[in-house]
């Protein structure tokens, strides 16, 4: 009980990390180029954002007429509303509005408007942004704020990691354009996975290696402090279904034969050939560049590969550990040994591919079923070569 609070709380506050100006606008740009006119005309809506400060909407609004929007509208949640409350101080921005209101600064979200040029400087740009007061607490779920994503082409932002999957299914089942943050494993889900596989959203134009690094509200986790401001670096990746340049760019790869000769791996450098899974007809490919340029049959590549998919190079088959009912061999109780030799009766060994050993593998869990020994591997995405 005391740990499930515990992980609750870090939930919470893993949802007030802030994205910095320059990753936006990188991301952005990669849309920009494959698409000059892909906000020409649209309503973008910027939700779950805290639009005083936040670099979304100043770098939208600053890009405005640059970009040809038609209106960008972003809303923030009540302060009170918050599950990790930092210290809430309203801004001079706010309190020196004639429609500031103590109460509802705390109680309410807040919503701002760009549409128009209302200060006459003949430029729609961050001075004409308007504000008010939301009637609820702006909660992506509430009614009103449904009703800002109905009107809304396009939805972008960092969502609350802890609501990422509800997030996701709410942009979905309006059928909206999309660049979401999301935590790395969120390509797993059972919301996400299949969507990947059919083409319906993929990696955004950053690549994955590094994390990303964002402004954290919580002084008691920061990975570094950078100008006077707390970071952590968070295993982050952008999701969308707009198109951008770098989702088809193919990998550059080596024959299988190459790969046996002079792969950089030595798990693949050497060898006669690549494993086979026991539970899955599909070859082990344990690094995405060890993939062979010449292999017909499925492979199991790490996650890591939806990085650098590209639908036009290779088909998603499916995934291991979720399985979504494509492996074909279910394994009944298994005795697993571990590192140090301890066994213990397990049902794990079909939440993943696995590979079957003649002889009790050294230095590694394996399981043993019957007569016979098995390692599991970790997830897997299962690919083919498109012909
Ligand atoms: C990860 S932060 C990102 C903020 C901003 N979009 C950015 O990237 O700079 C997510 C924000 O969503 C807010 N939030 C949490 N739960 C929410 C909800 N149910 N509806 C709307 N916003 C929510 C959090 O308080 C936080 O401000």
């Amino acid at each position: 009980m005391a740990n499930e609070s515990l992980s609750r709380a870090k939930e919470a506050k893993n949802d007030e990390f802030y994205t910095q100006y320059p990753d936006i606008e990188k991301e952005i740009n990669a849309y920009l180029e494959y698409n000059p006119d892909v906000f020409r005309g649209k309503t973008v809506l910027l939700p779950c954002d805290d639009p005083e400060w936040s670099n979304f909407t100043k770098f939208f609004a600053q890009n405005f007429e640059t970009f040809g929007l038609k209106k960008l509208i972003s809303t923030s949640y009540a302060p009170e509303s918050k599950k990790y409350k930092f210290g809430y101080q309203p801004s001079l921005f706010e309190t020196e509005a004639p429609h500031y209101d103590a109460d509802k600064s705390k109680t309410h979200g807040k919503i701002f408007v760009l549409d128009h040029d209302v200060t006459g400087d003949g430029r729609i740009n961050v001075e004409d942004l308007q504000w008010q007061y939301l009637e609820g607490d702006g909660d992506f779920r509430s009614p009103e704020i449904c009703a800002l994503r109905d009107q809304a082409d396009i939805i972008i932002t960092n969502p609350p990691f802890s609501l990422f999957r509800q997030f996701l299914l709410w942009i979905l089942e309006a059928n909206k354009q999309f660049v979401v943050i999301g935590n790395k494993n969120c390509v797993t889900y059972k919301e996400v996975f299949p969507l990947i596989k059919e083409n319906k959203l993929w990696s955004g134009r950053r690549e994955w290696s590094g994390g990303m690094w964002f402004e954290t509200k919580n002084n008691e986790d920061v990975d570094e402090v950078i100008d006077g401001v707390n970071m952590k670096n968070v295993p982050s990746i952008w999701l969308t279904n707009i198109d951008h340049g770098r989702r088809h760019q193919p990998l550059s790869l080596m024959t299988m034969g190459d790969n046996l000769k002079f792969s950089r791996h030595k798990e693949i450098k050497g060898k006669s050939a690549y494993e086979h899974y026991d539970n899955y007809d599909a070859i082990e490919v344990p690094f995405t560049d060890a993939i062979p340029s010449d292999y017909d049959g499925a492979m199991g590549v790490p996650i890591s590969f939806l990085d650098k998919y590209c639908p036009e190079q290779f088909e998603i088959l499916g995934i291991t550990k979720t399985w979504f009912g494509i492996a074909n061999k279910i394994y009944p109780n298994q005795i697993q040994v571990d590192k140090n030799g301890n066994k213990s009766n397990v049902t794990k060994l079909n939440d993943g591919a696995t590979i079957k050993h003649s002889t009790p593998p050294i230095g590694e869990t394996y399981y043993i079923v019957g007569d016979n020994f098995y390692t599991q591997l970790y997830a897997r995405v299962l690919i083919r070569k498109k012909q």
